[in-house]
């Protein structure tokens, strides 16, 4: 695979509701970043069509539906996404193996237009007592890992993850299984609610693909100069 230029690690979470402002920010940001994430508000707001929309104008989409459902219906879902070619699109890991081969499958059947199919593994807002309360008594570290193995044995092309467990994934899975990590922050952007935040350079330099990056682009008075700032700090590695 070429290595990616530093502007195509970011993938920019267009969160709203509103078409007309998604549109605008995706012609703005085309050329400065690598694609745009649409995530479950964009899409029940805008519906497929705003999907579309997204990738008519030329922009990569990483469709951010985290499916998790019986096989046969996260296969058909995943199937249904085939429409609009998105570059990434995601399940949840505890679905469990069979779910996962099933949605690698369907998204096989798009050859070379397959998107990347990528895994949740533990949702960032569950500690360990969360994990507990739902019956798992490992650590959020052990689950993450033993999901992203799971993701990996059954076909996956990769998670999601936080910053924190880039490393140990890295070690675990290989250099080739990618590893998505929002929760990403400029040294001079706001860290709203975000509570383990790295830089973008930081995070590449541990081994993060993709970084998946909202707020810092889309509240910024000028998401354009924010978007490039971005790119040359991951370029100079600061
Ligand atoms: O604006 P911000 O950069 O915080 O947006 C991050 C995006 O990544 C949002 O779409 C958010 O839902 C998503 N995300 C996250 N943390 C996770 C998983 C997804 O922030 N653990």
């Amino acid at each position: 695979m070429t290595k990616l230029q530093p502007h195509e690690r970011i993938f920019v979470a267009l969160d709203t509701t509103d078409l007309t402002k998604a549109l605008d920010l995706a012609n703005a940001l085309s050329g400065h970043v690598g694609g745009i994430k649409l995530g479950k508000e964009f899409f029940t707001a805008c519906g497929p069509e705003g999907v579309q929309a997204v990738t008519n104008c030329g922009m990569l989409v990483f469709l951010d539906l985290k499916f998790h459902d019986i096989p046969n219906t996260v296969a058909a879902a995943i199937r249904a996404s085939l429409l609009f070619s998105p570059y990434m699109v995601n399940v949840h890991a505890c679905g469990g193996e069979m779910m996962m081969r099933a949605a690698a499958q369907s998204a096989g059947e798009a050859g070379q237009d397959r998107p990347l199919v990528l895994g949740v593994t533990v949702l960032t807002s569950m500690d360990e007592s969360d994990l507990k309360g739902t019956g798992i008594e490992s650590s959020v570290s052990d689950q993450v890992l033993r999901l992203a193995s799971l993701s990996q044995f059954s076909g996956l092309d990769g998670v999601v993850c936080s910053a924190r467990e880039v490393e140990d994934l890295r070690e675990h899975l290989g250099e080739s299984f990618k590893l998505v990590v929002p929760g990403i922050r400029p040294e001079w952007a706001q860290s709203n609610d975000q509570k383990r935040i790295v830089t973008p350079a930081a995070a590449v330099a541990i081994g993060a693909d993709y970084l998946v990056i909202g707020r810092p682009i889309t509240q910024s008075n000028n998401p354009v100069e924010a978007a490039d700032k971005i790119a040359a700090e991951i370029a100079a590695g600061v």
